[in-house]
């Protein structure tokens, strides 16, 4: 089987979670696309859902396929999140924002009761960091916000490597909410709670990627099948 059919099992398994009259966030990527194409083809099949996406592509897929939108201002509490990662390790700490949605993801997420986290095996990971850490970062200042999570992270002892993430067309690439984002290549993170509680204090920094105690279940697909990873933090029926 193929990362894309590993992602479509695990997609399959947290489309079953979604009943009747829930409100429910949806993430942002090739994964969470999947789970959105099947949320889509249960709406038609007549389940009533109205649905938050996390960035412009998920909106207009969702809408496309007829998915009922609303946003958080009419809406601010969810039932379910659901949403792919860069990587995750088995305490459900996860990297997001490959994507460039990482902060709309986090506000979604947060704003439900539960996150569930849909990936390919090869997002799973023993310690997090070989995939860049992306920094939401205020357009102002950039360069010197750069240098702040240079120093910043340079004092916590991570070999770093840090970029302005561009565009093809070689200009910044901005976020759905207009922010640049700082991709981070630290290779290991050793304590992602201290990271990210550091990263929070630079006035320059919006948010980063590092979401932690946020997902409360991940389903993992692949070759053995769909692995289901729980949190110890929360509730959780089926
Ligand atoms: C989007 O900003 C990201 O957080 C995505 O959820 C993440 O990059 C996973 O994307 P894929 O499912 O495409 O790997």
């Amino acid at each position: 089987m193929s990362a894309e059919e590993y992602k479509l099992a695990a997609a399959r398994a947290a489309v079953e979670l979604i009943e009747n009259g829930m409100k429910v966030g949806l993430g942002t990527g090739s994964t969470a696309a999947l789970f959105i194409n099947l949320l889509g083809e249960r709406v038609n099949d007549g389940l009533d859902v109205v649905c938050v996406p996390t960035s412009k592509v998920s909106e207009i897929q969702a809408a496309n396929l007829g998915i009922t939108l609303t946003t958080l201002d009419e809406e601010p509490f969810l039932d379910i999140t659901v949403d792919g990662a860069d990587e995750l390790d088995r305490h459900l700490r996860l990297i997001k924002g490959g994507g460039g949605a990482l902060l709309r993801e986090k506000i979604v997420a947060m704003s439900s009761d539960r996150m569930v986290v849909i990936a390919d095996h090869t997002k799973l990971v023993q310690q997090l960091g070989a995939f860049p850490l992306p920094v939401e970062v205020d357009k102002f200042g950039v360069r010197s916000t750069l240098e702040m999570i240079a120093a910043l992270t340079e004092e916590l002892g991570l070999k770093q490597e840090l970029q302005i993430r561009e565009t093809s067309e070689g200009t910044f690439y901005q976020t759905d909410g207009g922010n640049y984002i700082v991709d981070c290549q630290f290779d290991e993170i050793t304590d992602p709670e201290e990271l990210s509680d550091c990263l929070a204090m630079l006035p320059g920094v919006v948010d980063n990627g590092l979401f932690i105690g946020i997902a409360e279940r991940a389903f993992i697909g692949g070759p053995d099948g769909v692995e289901v990873l729980e949190a110890d933090y929360g509730e959780y029926e089926v």
